[in-house]
């Protein structure tokens, strides 16, 4: 399968991405990253890999709608069978995300619905929470609020701060959407009112 990822900054669950594509643990390859942002590591990363690193600068775009247009408009050249946000900061329009609803999957550092935004780890201390971790979701018009597919679970320590924590469920991303990524390759996750289902592997 055909995969465009999207990126902001460091790219980290980019790499993760990159390296099971490598290993054969993902039936499929990234063609292209795109990032709103110049000079990130994220497009160092797919250069390295030998994805096509493309910069669409969004302070270059009027609006958000134009912005958008000529992302899908790049996107849409390499008809991807999914669309990966992997640490992309941008919000997006409903006309763009509802052109790929069902392709399009989100990894967001909280245990969604608790702590869309930013600030999700010091949120989840400050609430005395024992447990932080990431959700790998569906994309849909709502922010952070697309059918969820898998959650992992990251236990907070007594003397935890934000960073620590950060750390942590970022290591425990890199294991999770990878392993959600292959789902989608394999045809195995499909969204089917507004609902994400997992068929279970042939014997
Ligand atoms: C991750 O914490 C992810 O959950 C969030 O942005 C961060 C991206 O990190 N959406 P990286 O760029 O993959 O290192």
């Amino acid at each position: 399968k055909n995969l465009v990822v999207l990126v902001s900054g460091s790219g980290s669950n980019l790499q993760a991405i990159l390296d099971a594509c490598e290993q054969g643990k993902i039936n499929g390859r990234v063609s292209a990253v795109i990032s709103n942002r110049p000079g990130v590591r994220g497009l160092i990363r797919a250069v390295q890999a030998g994805a096509d690193a493309i910069t669409i600068d969004h302070k270059l775009y009027a609006s958000r709608a134009e912005f958008d247009a000529e992302l899908s408009r790049r996107i849409d050249q390499y008809q991807p069978d999914f669309l990966v946000l992997a640490g992309f900061m941008r919000i997006l329009t409903d006309e763009f995300v509802n052109r790929y609803v069902g392709k399009m999957v989100n990894i967001h550092p909280s245990l969604l619905p608790k702590y869309t935004g930013l600030q999700t780890h010091q949120r989840a201390i400050d609430a005395g929470d024992t447990f932080a971790g990431a959700t790998v979701h569906y994309v849909t018009p709502e922010l952070d609020g697309g059918p969820l597919i898998m959650q992992i679970q990251v236990a907070i320590a007594a003397n935890d701060d934000a960073l620590a924590l950060s750390k942590r469920v970022l290591a425990a991303e890199h294991a999770l959407y990878p392993q959600v990524i292959q789902w989608l390759c394999e045809g195995r996750l499909t969204l089917a009112e507004g609902i994400a289902h997992l068929d279970q592997k042939p014997l």
